[in-house]
């Protein structure tokens, strides 16, 4: 597969999960890349002390999420060294926590973001319960000070309705499994994304690839589909 340049098209994946949804998006949007002859090299960070989901109680979860509302960063292991090779386009990946990147992520960008970042065309991709605008906008203003261009963003919203969503997470984070609650089951039949978004992740790798290859412009693709129902802060 040859771009504009006759070189083979490379892609970065970078992304956090703690709850697998971002990896279950990014293990779809990866196969649409691969489909369309995109060489890709994909890379977890890995936090240094592990992280385990659930988080298991409530005061613990609530500990967590105002810890991450403070944007307490998260210590990960260092980046392979095919991290720091020359790529068409980095796609940043993971979760919203408490409305800011994750913790992971944030070490990323405070870490290796100068370096990693300068210069290169990034995509942002952020799994979330529906409210990413604040995350959304400091990631790009960080992205930004790092020397990135920012050229798309995908979001992907779980697609259950307010307030069980909400509700949901919080119970599914603490160790819960609302979706077998006989009552709350009847309104919130799952936890993260469907099937549905993992087929638009894929949709949208192969129409990433297409654009890459071609040499034209991601600012214009539409990502738009990944949203589901009410978007908030
Ligand atoms: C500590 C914590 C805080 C969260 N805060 C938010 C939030 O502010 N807004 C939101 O939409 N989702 C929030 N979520 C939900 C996650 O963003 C969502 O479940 C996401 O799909 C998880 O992706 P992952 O499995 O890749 O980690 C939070 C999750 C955790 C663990």
């Amino acid at each position: 597969m040859q771009p504009a340049d006759s070189r083979p098209v490379k892609v970065l994946i970078l992304f956090y999960s703690f709850s697998a949804q971002t990896s279950g998006l990014i293990h779809r949007l990866g196969a649409g890349l691969e489909g369309q002859g995109v060489q890709l090299t994909c890379e977890r960070l890995q936090p240094i002390t592990p992280r385990h989901f659930p988080i298991g109680t409530m005061p613990a979860t609530l500990l967590m999420m105002f810890s991450t509302f403070l944007r307490v960063r998260i210590p990960i292991q260092p980046l392979s060294p095919a991290c720091w090779e020359q790529y068409d386009l980095i796609v940043l990946a993971g979760p919203t926590w408490s409305y800011n990147p994750s913790g992971p992520v944030l070490s990323l960008l405070d870490r290796d973001g100068a370096r990693l970042f300068a210069g290169r065309q990034v995509l942002p991709l952020i799994s979330c319960r529906g409210y990413w605008r604040m995350h959304w906008l400091n990631l790009r203003w960080q992205l930004e000070r790092c020397g990135a261009r920012v050229v798309n963003r995908m979001i992907f919203t779980h697609p259950s309705k307010e307030p069980w969503r909400t509700i949901g997470v919080f119970l599914k984070l603490a160790g819960r499994v609302p979706e077998r609650s006989r009552w709350l089951g009847r309104f919130y039949p799952r936890y993260g994304h469907s099937r549905e978004q993992q087929d638009q992740a894929f949709a949208f790798g192969e129409l990433i690839g297409q654009a890459l290859k071609r040499g034209s412009s991601l600012t214009d693709l539409s990502f738009a589909s990944g949203r589901v129902g009410q978007d908030g802060a």
